[in-house]
């Protein structure tokens, strides 16, 4: 069986501390789609693991796999390998030949387009690691496989063309001189660099033909956790648009980012991952963004500073239209709601439970972003919570969840027609009120 678990919202929902939770009936947890955009957190045994493309059931050892559906950069997986070694860690990672590599080139490319957006107010304040611009050339059909790397011949081929079209790129369109680019666009520079990630690859044995990987541990009796990062609203396809990332976080992805077919994800459960509030990093509209006092509250009790960048993040009360829209699209089984402590202390705990637009009330998310912009949110208003011991009310389960509290996670419950399988109340793995197990 698998069990897939998706961002329901802007990312950073907690994806990383529910793999972690429930990755214990897991033999194999598989990233899908994005690279070292993400970070997700696992917070066990009094340690706290930042984990960038290392899947996050390496903390309990399990086998982890980047599949075709991501994009690599193999100089941040080392660099995260080594530090979680160092740590007393082994991460067992096998990489998918099929999955597309970052090269230096492509974080340039990210921060000049980003530069070049901001003259007129356009970027999308993106992590700078080179995604946008790596998923570009794997769909115009010029960029670099792992399982490039590991022949000299194609690679030199591949890289002969593809250096020298972002080079023009780089200089032609966004007029920077790429002399001054650290030998990003230098062939020699990265066809060497690209030897040195080949020959780790191959001593480590890491690259594997995904697809063929987890259907055989499959067919061994394995469960399989499919590990989704970033969120719904920042999906290519599905979120608001042009303020996403360049890859499909939702679930019918987890298919075509592992090589798994639907049918498999489709009979196991797919869990979306929620945070009480809403968080968000980088531009784009949110309805229910706060501001002042309750915004600095929310963002200082939540440590709403993002992983990979360190940005303050952007806080909101819950947006319901944009989860009934994750919902839908990734057709959730289950839900975890994270993050009750921190709205603990709070006299009145609001949500967005619809919007109005043009004198129209919706309950969904518009199509495009401008009419997103457009939407007013109708607030519901649940009376708040005091604060508790997360830890008591873990052991002790649901009923010693603050009646307040209960009445806000039934309220999602019911809005979503989806039974919260977890609720959060603390970042550690003995924080959660767990009343279902998705593997059971
Ligand atoms: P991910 O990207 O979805 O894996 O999430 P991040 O790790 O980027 O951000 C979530 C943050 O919230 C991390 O610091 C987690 O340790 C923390 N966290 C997760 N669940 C909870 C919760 O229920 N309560 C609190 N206070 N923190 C949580
Ligand atoms: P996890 O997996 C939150 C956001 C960036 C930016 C947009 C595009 O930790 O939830 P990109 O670098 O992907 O081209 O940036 O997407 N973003 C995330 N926001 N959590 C993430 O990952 C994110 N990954 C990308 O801030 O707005
Ligand atoms: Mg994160």
């Amino acid at each position: 069986m698998t069990v897939t678990i998706v961002g329901a919202q802007l990312g950073d929902e907690g994806k990383g501390g529910v793999v972690d939770l429930f990755g214990d009936a897991a033999d194999v947890v598989v990233r899908y789609q994005g690279g070292d955009n993400a970070g997700h957190t696992v917070v066990a045994g009094g340690e706290e693991y930042k984990l960038s493309l290392v899947p996050s059931g390496v903390v309990r050892g399990k086998t982890g796999v980047l599949g075709n559906g991501c994009v690599v950069n193999p100089e941040t997986l080392f660099e995260e390998v080594d530090a979680l070694r160092e740590r007393g860690l082994d991460p067992d990672v096998r990489l998918a030949k099929r999955a597309h590599v970052i090269l230096p080139f492509h974080r340039e490319l990210d921060g000049a387009e980003e530069a070049a957006k901001a003259d007129s107010d356009q970027e999308i304040g993106t992590t700078g690691r080179g995604i946008g611009p790596t998923y570009e050339d794997k769909v115009g059909r010029r960029g670099v496989r792992v399982g490039d790397l590991l022949n000299e011949d194609a690679l030199r081929e591949r890289l002969e063309y593809l250096v020298d079209a972002k080079r023009a790129v780089y200089e032609d369109i966004y007029g920077f001189d790429a002399e001054d680019a650290d030998g990003a666009f230098d062939f020699d520079a990265v066809f060497e660099q690209c030897l040195a990630y080949a020959d780790r690859i191959r001593e480590e044995d890491l690259a594997v033909n995904a697809g063929d990987y987890l259907a055989d541990r499959i067919a061994d009796g394995d469960e399989v956790m499919l590990e989704g990062a970033q969120g719904t609203s920042l999906d290519i396809d599905h979120g608001n648009f042009p303020y996403v990332t360049s890859s499909n976080p939702t679930a019918g992805y987890a298919a075509t980012g592992s090589g798994l077919g639907p049918t498999t994800v489709g009979q196991g459960e797919v869990v979306g991952i929620v945070k009480g509030y809403l968080s968000r990093v980088g531009s784009g509209p949110m309805p229910t963004e706060l501001d002042g006092d309750l915004a600095e509250y929310i963002r200082d009790e939540g440590g709403e500073y993002g992983t990979v960048t360190g940005r303050p993040r952007r806080v909101g009360w819950l947006d319901i239209p944009m989860l009934r829209h994750a919902a839908r699209v990734s057709g959730f089984t289950g839900i975890a709601i994270n993050h009750l402590d921190v709205l603990a202390g709070i006299d009145e705990v609001k949500v967005g439970h619809a919007y109005e637009r043009d004198g129209e009330t919706i309950e969904t998310l518009p199509a495009t972003t401008e009419n997103w912009d457009e939407c007013e949110p109708v607030l519901k208003t649940f009376d708040g919570w005091a604060e508790f011991d997360p830890e008591t009310v873990a052991e002790e389960g649901y009923e010693a969840l603050p009646s307040e509290a209960q009445a806000y996670v039934e309220y999602v419950e019911g809005e979503l027609d989806t039974p919260a399988y977890v609720l959060g109340v603390g970042p550690g793995r003995e924080e959660s009120i767990v009343r279902q197990n998705p593997f059971e």
